[in-house]
């Protein structure tokens, strides 16, 4: 791959997206490289991935406006179906995956770490929805995530005036759930993805399915679909050895035992 680098280190996973030249920017390649590299991830031997940007000035600089610039109404509608795609596989990924966002998350910047489970940033981050600024909309999902996550007023104001915000207005918007300096950055993205990887792997699937897929259905709906996926715990060695563990009052097998289950 020649813009996406994959690390395994123990159960997390870093991807990176690379090409500094463009800020990270996202292009037709870019996207395809980092939906092979999701293909890639060994479910059996990770529990948590981290995504970040190559370079400490920008995350990911948003969609790549050279690409976009001369494209049709047909292939700007496909171009949006193919960062919406790997987006999507991204947000329903079986693992949690952290957005360790070091830097400028534009247009496509921020719709991509919108698109993983929690967001952390740099204190040199700069977040927005540049687009209408450039002639077009939101369109790697920015329209409905950001909405989503910090309510309709804030994301159209966002959106209509396609003004920048920095890390301090982004983590008091929520739209980020901490910040941090440069350099402490990855070792924060990789102390929490360790944290989560600790845990039974498949009760963090679970969890992450149940809070995806209740959020789409209303809560009768939801509870429903909790309830399925908590039932399914109790098929699992980890649900039995976190448990005997409990009652045993043995906190050292738990941590031995519990991590290395799978079902
Ligand atoms: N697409 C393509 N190239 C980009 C890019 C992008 N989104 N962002 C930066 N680059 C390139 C620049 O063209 C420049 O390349 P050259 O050195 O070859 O000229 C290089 O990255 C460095 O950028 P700058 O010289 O502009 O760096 P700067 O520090 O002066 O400014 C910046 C940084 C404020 C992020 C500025 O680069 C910028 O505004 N970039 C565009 C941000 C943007 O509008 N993103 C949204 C894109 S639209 C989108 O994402 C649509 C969607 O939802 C799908």
């Amino acid at each position: 791959m020649e813009f996406i680098t994959y690390e395994q280190d123990g159960f997390v996973g870093v991807i990176t997206i690379n090409r500094p030249k463009a800020l990270n920017a996202l292009n037709s390649q870019v996207l395809e490289e980092l939906d092979a590299a999701l293909d890639a991830v060994d479910l059996n031997t990770t529990r948590a991935l981290i995504l970040t940007g190559a370079g400490d000035k920008s995350f990911v600089a948003g969609a790549d406006i050279g690409e976009m610039s001369t494209l049709t109404k047909a292939e700007g509608e496909a171009f949006g179906k193919k960062g919406n795609d790997v987006f999507r596989k991204l947000e329903t990924f079986p693992l949690p995956v952290i957005a360790a966002v070091n830097g400028f998350a534009l247009g496509g910047g921020c719709e991509i770490s919108m698109s993983c489970d929690i967001r952390i940033c740099s204190d040199n981050a700069v977040f927005g929805q540049p687009e209408v600024g450039l002639g077009i909309t939101p369109g790697f999902g920015g329209t409905q995530r950001l909405a989503r996550l910090v309510g309709a007023g804030m994301a159209k104001q966002m959106i209509y005036t396609a003004r920048n915000i920095k890390a301090d207005e982004a983590y008091r918007i929520g739209l980020v759930n901490a910040v941090y300096s440069q350099e402490e950055l990855m070792p924060a993205a990789k102390k929490m993805a360790a944290g989560i990887a600790a845990q039974a792997p498949i009760a963090v699937r679970n969890c992450k399915k149940a809070i995806n897929e209740g959020l789409q259905v209303d809560m009768d709906k939801a509870i429903v679909i909790e309830e399925k996926l908590f039932g399914d715990c109790f098929e699992t060695e980890d649900q039995k050895a976190g448990m005997g563990n409990f009652l045993e009052k043995d906190k050292e097998k738990k941590l031995k035992v519990v991590p290395f289950q799978n079902k």
